[in-house]
């Protein structure tokens, strides 16, 4: 009997370790994580400069209110702007937290200029945001919606078919109240979609045009998970909020948004609150966790086994035609699109000790840390081929 509600669909398995990319389970199997989270974990289970980090800050200080200065916050803004096209950052608890607090330094921006009808957030249909009333609406999903009473207003939605490089019908869904778009720069729910650089550029030259602001949420793709910092960095396209979360904390609980200065103006003293976001513990995780992973080196590595990992998954897909459709992603953020359903190959690949997750249309997601090693990675290139083996 479990008195945890039922809202997740549990595998019968427990941990009691993790090392590196690996976890260790109750009944002493030992498993290739490579779900680290959904993309959390970005320097694996038990890194030894985090574990030092939280043993040294714990000593010192967890948690004070966010009314007195918190230095090992205004270290880790400080560092997030020195690195990206943010001017200041607003500390949260998670990524749904993070799309809401980015839409409404959005409303708000609009607000502070004498415009307040301008409040509209326009979104991907069933993209994928997060799970508080706000988030679901924004993702617009059934599947999400259902159930959870009125419709949280605010919300319009375009479609994205990576086939088509311009939203096709993204101007007639811009109107006199919307006040910014937002979308995932990859899809990561909706099945490790990659949007194209061209589609990213035409979505900031459309904001420029209609004079409404570019949300892009990396709270999935973003801190070196595409193999640059920001997965829109490779665009060269400047958002105007970006929220973030999972990988900044390598397991801790961080959200963010970072803004710049122009909306930024908006959101004065007594605007938006956070009891625990951007205390003293957190911060001095996500200042470890930062200093490892925007190194250049860090990244070209990241950008390197990915190269070697999507290489030698294409050649899977070439080798098993009839189960492989396709291999998606960017970075560390891979999907392995298959003809069918994909539980049953999960399943299996965990049966052979390798852990994945799954996402819409058919995919497999493969998440490893960014810190993974090469024979990690041929390991799972063993096992993938394995099971295509026993499937095809
Ligand atoms: C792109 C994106 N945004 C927001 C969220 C919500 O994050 P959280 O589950 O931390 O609330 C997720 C979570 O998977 C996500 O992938």
């Amino acid at each position: 009997m479990s008195y945890l509600a039922k809202n997740y669909n549990r595998k019968k398995i427990a941990f009691k370790y993790g090392k590196g990319s690996f976890l260790y389970s109750t009944d002493d199997k030992k498993y290739l994580d490579f779900v680290q989270g959904i993309a959390v974990n970005s320097l694996g289970h038990a890194h030894p400069k985090l574990i030092k980090t939280i043993r040294d800050q714990s000593k010192k200080l967890w948690h004070v209110s966010n009314s007195f200065l918190i230095p090992e916050g205004e270290k880790l803004a400080k560092e997030l702007c020195k690195i990206t096209f943010a001017d200041y950052v607003m500390f949260q608890n998670s990524g749904a937290e993070a799309t809401e607090a980015a839409i409404k330094v959005a409303r708000r921006y609009f607000f502070s200029v004498g415009k307040p009808h301008k409040n509209r957030i326009l979104c991907i249909k069933n993209s994928f945001h997060g799970r508080t009333l706000a988030a679901i609406h924004a993702s617009g999903s059934k599947k999400m919606t259902e159930g959870f009473g009125p419709k949280v207003p605010g919300f319009d939605h375009i479609k994205f078919r990576d086939t088509k490089p311009r939203f096709p019908d993204i101007k007639h869904k811009i109107k006199k109240n919307t006040a910014a778009i937002m979308v995932e720069t990859i899809l990561g729910e909706g099945g490790i979609k990659v949007i194209p650089d061209k589609c990213l550029k035409y979505l900031r030259k459309v904001c420029n045009e209609k004079k409404i602001l570019l949300i892009l949420d990396e709270v999935q793709c973003g801190i070196g998970r595409s193999g640059d910092f920001f997965a829109f960095e490779k665009s060269k396209v400047k958002p105007d909020i970006v929220p973030i979360a999972k990988g900044i904390g390598g397991g801790f609980p961080i959200g963010a948004v970072l803004m710049n200065k122009k909306v930024a103006s908006g959101m004065i003293a007594g605007t938006h609150g956070s009891t625990f976001g951007g205390n003293p513990l957190a911060m001095a995780v996500g200042n470890a966790v930062i200093n490892i992973v925007s190194s250049k080196s860090f990244l070209n590595n990241v950008k390197k086994l990915s190269k070697y990992f999507l290489l030698n998954l294409n050649k899977l897909k070439k080798k098993y035609p009839n189960l492989i459709k396709e291999i998606r992603g960017r970075g560390l953020l891979i999907g392995i699109k298959l003809h069918k359903d994909q539980i049953t190959f999960i399943k299996k690949l965990m049966e052979n000790n390798l852990l994945t997750i799954r996402a819409a249309e058919n995919v497999v997601r493969i998440l490893p840390p960014l810190n993974v090693k090469k024979t990690e990675i041929d390991q799972a290139l063993k096992t993938i081929n394995k099971v295509c083996l026993e499937m095809s």
